[in-house]
């Protein structure tokens, strides 16, 4: 069970907003007013802080954990935060033009719910952006070779990208687009994941046994004392929807 009242202290220690990401949800901007952007899963709402910049949005934020929120509220102090899940959006039908969820669904199993959720809220020709990564995309992930379980907890919470286009499809939300981000660089294993792994800063860390974890946190930190490197390797992928009532 992920602790989520001890991942928000910490949340912020390796995450910010990914200035190519937030760039995605930017292209899908238009003239609109007002422009009602919703952040599902908003957690300390670092792309909510970023959006504020622009200064003409109305921004909402949603989050399971009260946790998140309080850090969030502090961080964007204008944007309208409730607590809340995907089985139920505290929202009036057709009212919002962009809802994002980054990082997010593969911590819902009933995913069908925010999908529907998500159609009811959203206005026609509204976009629904998620970032997530397929399991080609976990499984190079550099720090598998020290977490080697991380994967079969992976194969078990993360959706495939057809499947969640199909779900998508049923629910008036058309796929319009599909961008792969990739980063990759031979580096010295970098203390800030040691810190991550010893802090349990990403999710699969709760999920894997203790004695897996431990045998990997050690080796992970002997290989950064005696400078070691590793490939990192990192992609994810974000996918665009826009709901359209034609052709349903
Ligand atoms: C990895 S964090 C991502 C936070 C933020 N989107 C970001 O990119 O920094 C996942 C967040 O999703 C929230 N979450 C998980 N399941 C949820 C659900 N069913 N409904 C609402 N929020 C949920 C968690 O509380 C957590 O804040």
């Amino acid at each position: 069970m992920i602790v989520f009242s001890e991942w928000a202290k910490n949340y912020d220690f390796n995450r910010e907003y990914n200035s190519l990401t937030l760039q995605l949800l930017i292209d899908r901007f238009d003239e609109s007013k007002p422009y009602r952007i919703l952040d599902f899963g908003c957690g300390t709402g670092n792309y909510l802080k970023a959006l504020s910049d622009f200064n003409q949005f109305d921004l909402y934020g949603l989050d399971q954990s009260q946790e998140m929120l309080d850090i969030a509220t502090k961080k964007v102090p204008e944007a309208k935060f409730s607590i809340g899940n995907h089985k139920s959006l505290p929202y009036k039908a057709d009212y919002f033009n962009l809802i994002y969820a980054i990082e997010v669904i593969h911590h819902i199993s009933e995913i069908e719910y925010l999908f529907s959720q998500v159609s009811r809220v959203l206005l026609e020709k509204g976009h629904f952006v998620i970032s997530t990564s397929s399991i080609e995309q976990l499984s190079t992930r550099p720090w598998n070779k020290y977490f080697p379980d991380a994967m079969k907890i992976h194969k078990q919470r993360f959706h495939g990208l057809q499947f969640l286009i199909e779900l998508a499809d049923n629910n008036k939300l058309k796929h319009i687009d599909t961008i792969t981000i990739k980063e990759e660089r031979t580096e010295i294993v970098p203390e800030w994941f040691v810190e991550t792994a010893k802090k349990k800063l990403f999710s699969f860390f709760y999920f894997i046994d203790k004695d897996t974890y431990n045998k990997g946190l050690q080796k992970l930190t002997e290989d950064f004392y005696n400078k070691k490197t590793w490939h990192w390797q990192y992609e994810e992928t974000t996918l665009v929807f826009k709901k359209s009532l034609d052709n349903y």
